[in-house]
């Protein structure tokens, strides 16, 4: 058959790391210096990998198994990471809240739980505007620190291509330290007291938490006296990094090949998404990630024409592979009881095989009378459970959770335990970009997830 030369895709069929420069390529950052851009990409180019490729096929196998509903997952973490935010501190703080949720997950869905963090790349962001105006000036806007800085001065927001470097030296610093806190027995499930943060002993939450840790002790405890082993291979507990793969120069840097493997993989990242703005099928990200091995995930939501989303299903996995796509589904509470149905039907009419997992913060963003960006704990909650529940009226199943949280005590949303309200959002509001759950309102969802997989469970 002849190539179809009006369509950029039939004549680019022969994908390359490059071949997404032929397609449109959304949210890209404009540098002044073009010359000092591809300097960074081709240092960026030559320095060593953050994740390998045998990790990368171990976590498209998991990810196949929670497609088929046997495992769950949990994908979590910062909005935006932050340079100046590298601390061990900060690292600590993250992995612990993340490691206390799937413990709680484990519990109500009586499954494994796959652990994915926003994190160690997760630092460039799609905005709705280039530019951004105060009182009169206008500059580009803040794209997170991979490209600029948020400050509104001039040198500020100039888009500096050694950002470039800096963020991915950060993500190979956090990556490693992670690491090495899993290597070392942080992660020890008998030992679930190592996560519990300061200040977390005075929540509201913290009596129905250690309640529910300790009866997963007992189990373990009970389990290992009848088999007579240990259980936990603490040092090979799985953890993963996923980012969105925003900055096509960035990404496009890491993309290789490996000894003794087929294919291409971007080992900057485990688990690369596509925002819900750079999801067409016919754009730069999509030619982009539809040549990687790795296993890929996509933001939808109100803005997603059901037509594109079954292209873009055919463009990113057309071999139909359980594992291969992920769904990630962000509609706000307002519209997911109308939306969610239509897509899960035209899905699977089309016979497709992706994971749903339900990200409930994306559409529920609002700002407060005194300008603050926020979302509220009952909207979330409320977007969680009736995305649940859809899923199983509709004979499917929600695999998995993706959230915006910090292991630090913040106040960005409103609602949880404390009852934040919108005049308490100014006590400890740090985001440049989305409102994250704190780490108590965090614990709260997991807790709820648990009970209702635990619920599903007890139906079915
Ligand atoms: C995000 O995950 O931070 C994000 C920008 O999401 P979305 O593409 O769904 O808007
Ligand atoms: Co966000």
């Amino acid at each position: 058959m002849l190539a179809d030369l009006d369509n950029p895709r039939e004549e680019a069929r022969a994908w390359s790391p490059s071949s997404w420069k032929n397609f449109p390529a959304l949210q890209q950052p404009r540098y002044l210096d073009p010359a000092a851009l591809e300097g960074a990409l081709v240092e960026l180019a030559e320095l060593p990998p953050l994740v390998t490729s045998w990790e990368i096929v171990a976590l498209q196998e998991q990810l196949a198994d929670a497609a088929l509903g046997r495992r769950f997952v949990l994908q979590a973490g910062d909005c935006a990471e932050r340079i100046s935010e590298c601390s061990s501190q900060r690292i600590t703080n993250k992995l612990k809240i993340l490691l206390q949720m799937s413990l709680l997950l484990v519990q109500g869905a009586a499954c494994p739980v796959i652990r994915i963090g926003r994190f160690a790349g997760q630092y460039a962001k799609p905005r709705s505007s280039d530019d951004e105006e105060r009182n009169g000036v206008r500059l580009p806007s803040y794209r997170g620190d991979l490209i600029n800085h948020p400050e509104f001065t001039p040198q500020a927001r100039a888009a500096d291509p050694q950002l470039l470097i800096a963020g991915y030296e950060r993500a190979a610093l956090t990556l490693n330290y992670i690491r090495a806190l899993i290597k070392g027995g942080f992660a020890d499930l008998h030992h679930p007291e190592y996560w519990d943060l300061d200040w977390a002993q005075s929540s509201p939450m913290a009596g129905q938490y250690h309640h529910r840790i300790a009866s997963v002790k007992d189990s373990l405890r009970f389990m290992e006296n009848i088999l007579g082993i240990r259980a936990g291979d603490t040092d090979r507990i799985d953890f993963y990094t996923s980012h969105e793969a925003l900055h096509l120069g960035y990404e496009q840097a890491q993309t290789r090949r490996v000894p003794r493997r087929a294919g291409w993989f971007n080992l900057a990242t485990h688990f690369p998404w596509i925002g819900i703005r750079t999801s067409s099928p016919d754009g730069a990200h999509a030619e982009y990630m539809r040549g990687i091995d790795n296993p890929l995930a996509v933001k939808v939501g109100v803005p997603t024409k059901l037509d594109d989303l079954l292209r873009l299903i055919d463009v990113l996995n057309p071999h139909n592979r359980p594992g291969r796509l992920t769904l990630i589904h962000r509609f706000g509470v307002e519209h997911v009881d109308k939306a969610l149905p239509k897509m899960i039907d035209a899905v699977r009419r089309e016979g497709k095989i992706v994971l749903w997992v339900c990200d409930p913060m994306h559409g529920n963003t609002r700002t407060t009378s005194n300008g603050y960006k926020t979302r509220s704990f009952d909207d979330i909650e409320s977007e969680l459970r009736a995305s649940f529940d859809i899923h199983h009226g509709c004979g499917s199943r929600l695999g998995g959770v993706h959230i915006e949280l910090t292991g630090e005590n913040v106040t960005e949303c409103t609602g949880g335990a404390r009852g934040l309200s919108d005049e308490d959002l100014s006590q400890a509001y740090e985001t440049e970009v989305d409102p994250r759950l704190n780490y108590e309102q965090a614990l709260e969802i997991a807790m709820m997830v648990a009970s209702k997989l635990a619920s599903i469970r007890e139906e079915a």
